[in-house]
């Protein structure tokens, strides 16, 4: 079996394009979407994320409030920058990449965000929505591979999924929204002190990797006919490519497409998806602030 690649790319093209007519619909409404994005310090993996919203962002025909900081930004400027964001009307999605420098207390910036301005999902309140199965706004890439899994018509009820990670980001809320309705899986989330990861992997009929290591996932634990979804995205030094550096997953890719039904690629495959969401729940914001109702 050779797996069908879940092209990442192309759906979010699909997502663009809708999500693209709607802000054009709204403008006739005198409504331009906006999202701050707040970046501390020059991490060269951040930096390219977040020049990647706000570049998306533009092509959408929103706008972008970009707040590049020193990385020495205190704690309290941060907040005083967050609540002049909560302030202004024009803003009406507030995110802040993460990691954040080491002497800053992140949850507290994050509890600072206004929840109906809270497009990352990160806020306490629209965690315990989401863990409650309450409307909310869901995190971007959670919410991107469940996208994924949709269009690709993978049968979630009562599938065993084994999820590699249990960061904030990806492998919790994953875990937490892949148990409920309307998805109804049976959820294993593995970690760095998982026994024996084979063990788990074998058994999984989707199996979602995001532990930030290459080469996590080999096919030797991979069940055939299972369906990979890669969230690594890992730098490794290649001085054949003018960057000098190449992208990688945390699936043993070539290896692995020869054994499962489905497979995302990376680059191409969760990431556009992240950044799509991102600019999903910026729209649906936009729409909820100013009582429009969101087509999509
Ligand atoms: N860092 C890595 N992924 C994310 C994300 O989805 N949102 C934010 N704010 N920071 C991140």
């Amino acid at each position: 079996m050779t797996a069908a690649v879940l092209s990442g790319k192309t759906l979010a093209q699909e997502l663009r394009q809708s999500l693209k007519e709607t802000v054009s619909s709204l403008a006739q409404n005198g409504v331009v979407p906006g999202l701050a994005v707040v970046l501390l310090g020059d991490d060269p993996a951040s930096s390219s994320y977040v020049l990647g919203k706000e570049r998306t962002c533009r092509e959408l025909g929103m706008r972008s409030f970009d707040h590049h900081l020193s990385a020495a930004t205190s704690q309290a400027e941060l907040l005083s920058l967050i609540s002049q964001l909560n302030a202004n009307p024009d803003v009406h999605g507030i995110l802040v990449q993460l990691p954040l420098p080491q002497h800053i207390n992140a949850q507290e910036i994050l509890q600072n965000i206004n929840p109906d301005k809270d497009v990352d999902g990160f806020h306490p309140v629209s965690v315990g929505k989401m863990v409650l199965g309450e409307e909310t706004f869901l995190p971007c890439t959670p919410f991107g591979i469940l996208k994924l899994l949709e269009k690709a018509h993978v049968t979630l009820s009562g599938a065993e999924v084994v999820i590699v990670g249990r960061s904030n980001i990806v492998g919790k809320p994953l875990a937490l929204l892949l148990m409920q309705q309307p998805y109804n899986a049976t959820v294993t989330v593995c970690h760095t002190k998982t026994k024996d990861l084979a063990v788990h992997l074998r058994r999984a009929d989707i199996i979602i990797a995001a532990a930030g290591r290459p080469h996590t996932v080999t096919a030797e634990m991979v069940k055939p006919g299972a369906c990979v979804i890669d969230v690594g995205v890992n730098r490794i030094e290649d001085l054949t490519n003018p960057k000098g550096f190449r992208l990688i997953g945390d699936v043993d890719y070539d290896e692995v497409a020869l054994l499962a039904s489905a497979i995302t690629p990376v680059p191409g495959g969760v990431g556009p998806m992240t950044i799509t969401m991102l600019m999903y729940n910026t729209v649906l914001s936009a729409c909820r602030r100013h009582g429009i109702a969101f087509p999509l």
